[in-house]
């Protein structure tokens, strides 16, 4: 599906970068010949001194995405830099808030759908805005999860509810996109092996026994499925849900 030539020269912005997933989409972007802007907060993507390659066609877009503000810079210094933009990778997020329902305040529900939601709202809108400006046939994909699916468990509700509207919203904004020819798709990951689940559960093996693959999503994975909804070949392909979860 990914012909090694479909990404060459394509300005693509991928948040998250310096995650599991992000690692990987950025790399095999890389690969493929394309012009990447990887957003961080935290921790400076630590493969960015490990490939020459890197500092001609990537740049490093620091920014907190729970503001808007700063999600609002990382984009225009994104634009600024490659000159435009074919794609958009919404895939920062994180379970920021594990507590029980009963005790959750406005400050916790706030902190999990501005990173979850908003983010990816503020981002998209800028994208599609410019794509449409520019006539550019662009294509968005928002990172959601298995939880939109089960709803997470009661220590987890907020970062649950802003996946499930993420997959509410690739849909609506679909509506208006297609007819611009821009695409914007989900896909929702089931358990895969990056430092995500290990920051939040000491043993994952339960939880791997009640995937029917039985087995953890290796970032690879993810990373394949996403340059195959960013593709051009998948120009028929709008506001969809694909399901990555290994059976579940
Ligand atoms: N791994 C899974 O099993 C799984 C399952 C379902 C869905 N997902 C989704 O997949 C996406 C990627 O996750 P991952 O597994 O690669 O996790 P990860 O390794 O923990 O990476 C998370 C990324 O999000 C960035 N991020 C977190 N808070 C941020 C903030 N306030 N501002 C800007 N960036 C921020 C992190 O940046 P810094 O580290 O630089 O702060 C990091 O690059 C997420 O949207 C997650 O919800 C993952």
């Amino acid at each position: 599906m990914n012909n090694i030539d479909s990404f060459k020269g394509l300005r693509i912005l991928v948040t998250g970068g310096s995650g599991g997933i992000g690692r990987s989409t950025v790399n095999e972007l890389l690969s493929r010949g394309a012009l990447v802007g990887i957003g961080y907060n935290k921790n400076r993507p630590d493969y960015w001194d490990e490939n020459d390659n890197f500092k001609t066609n990537a740049c490093l877009l620091k920014a907190d995405l729970r503001s808007k503000r700063e999600t609002e810079e990382l984009f225009e210094e994104f634009i600024k830099w490659a000159g435009g933009i074919d794609g958009l990778v919404n895939n920062a997020g994180d379970l920021l808030v594990r507590k029980h329902f009963m005790d959750l305040d406005e400050n916790n529900i706030d902190a999990d759908i501005s990173l979850n939601l908003k983010a990816p709202f503020w981002l998209s809108r800028l994208a599609i805005k410019h794509m449409e400006n520019n006539n550019i046939k662009g294509a968005i994909v928002n990172i959601t999860s298995i939880s939109a699916k089960f709803g997470g468990s009661y220590h987890t509700v907020f970062y649950g509810l802003s996946k499930s509207a993420l997959e509410l919203m690739t849909f609506s904004l679909s509506r208006y996109c297609a007819p611009l020819g821009i695409r914007i798709n989900a896909l929702r990951l089931g358990v895969f092996d990056t430092n995500f689940h290990k920051r939040h559960v000491k043993d994952l093996s339960e939880r791997i026994q009640m995937i029917p693959a039985k087995r953890m999503g290796d970032p690879n994975e993810a990373a394949q499925w996403i340059l195959n909804l960013l593709n051009s070949q998948s120009a028929y392909m709008n506001g969809q849900i694909v399901s990555l979860t290994g059976g579940e």
